[in-house]
């Protein structure tokens, strides 16, 4: 099997469990080395999991990327350990439970900004120098929302809004350096945030099994599927910068029952 992206250093953040799990691992089975981060528990398992079965490898590290220092400290030590940076991923985000604007507050709505919008910035921010050396590329995970709204989530399409828009930004800037900036928007995917938003429903497995038929594919996409998506954009799509891939089983597509008109 050829491997895609071998021996090219790659930073993933959250890629302890979901989606991040998902890149991780796709990268490593493509030869890659891999620094991932997280904060809670499991990075460990998922690293000695992948190094055993190869071909490439990975580190874990604790960083929570919501804090400048700790952004810092993930890029020197990869470069300390690897020696470069060829691609960043920048995945970790969080969807808070769903809720009306009348009871969201601006603490809130500022908190979820730092979180999902300014980490992407800032470890970006910090990466460029490597990136640049080598005509590297920046992957940010958005979501499909950001293009078609969702209920009660105002700030948390905002922030994936506006990932899809400083990608596009930082394409034109890093362009003159080689380096490209694209995002993958997934639609539903079964990871833990997912299942943890359905716990927070009535019944979750009605939900889990109504959210299937969002799909024009007629089921949830795979951790693995958005690993692919941005395997393909790292390694494949090298005439893309600034696009933004939608991974969603065509959830974005055909006329559906929207109209909460009643009378
Ligand atoms: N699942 C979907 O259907 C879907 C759809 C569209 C877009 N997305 C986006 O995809 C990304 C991943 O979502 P997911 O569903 O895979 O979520 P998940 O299951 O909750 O996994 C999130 C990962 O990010 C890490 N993380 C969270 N906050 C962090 C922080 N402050 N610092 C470092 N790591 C942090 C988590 O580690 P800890 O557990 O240690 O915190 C975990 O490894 C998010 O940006 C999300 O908005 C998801």
């Amino acid at each position: 099997m050829s491997l895609r992206y071998r021996d090219k250093v790659v930073i993933v953040t959250g890629g302890s469990r979901g989606i991040g799990r998902g890149i991780v691992k796709v990268f490593v089975e493509n030869g890659a080395k891999v620094l991932f981060c997280a904060i809670g528990a499991g990075g460990e398992a998922v690293e000695a999991e992948l190094n055993k079965a190869g071909p490439g490898s990975c580190k874990y590290v604790t960083c929570d990327v919501s804090k400048e220092d700790d952004v810092k400290r993930l890029i020197a030590v990869t470069v300390e350990h690897y020696g470069h940076v060829d691609c960043l991923v920048n995945n970790a985000g969080w969807h808070p439970p769903h809720k009306p604007t009348d009871d969201t507050t601006a603490e809130e709505f500022r908190d979820l900004l730092n979180l999902n919008l300014i980490n992407y910035f800032l470890t970006s921010k910090y990466a460029l120098p490597y990136l640049r050396q080598r005509h590297g590329n920046i992957i940010n995970v958005s979501s499909v929302v950001a293009t078609i709204g969702q209920k009660c989530a105002a700030p948390y399409v905002a922030t994936k809004g506006a990932i899809v828009s400083m990608t596009k930004a930082m394409a034109v800037d890093e362009s003159v350096y080689n380096v490209r900036v694209n995002c993958i928007s997934p639609g539903n995917v079964l990871t833990p945030l997912w299942e943890e938003l359905a716990g927070q429903t009535p019944d979750a497995a009605a939900t889990i099994k109504k959210a299937e038929t969002y799909q024009l594919l007629g089921r949830f996409g795979t951790e693995a599927e958005c690993g692919l998506a941005a395997l393909y954009l790292a390694a494949d799509a090298t005439f893309c910068t600034g696009i933004d891939l939608l991974v969603s089983g065509g959830a974005e597509l055909d006329y559906g029952v929207k109209s909460r008109i009643t009378s």
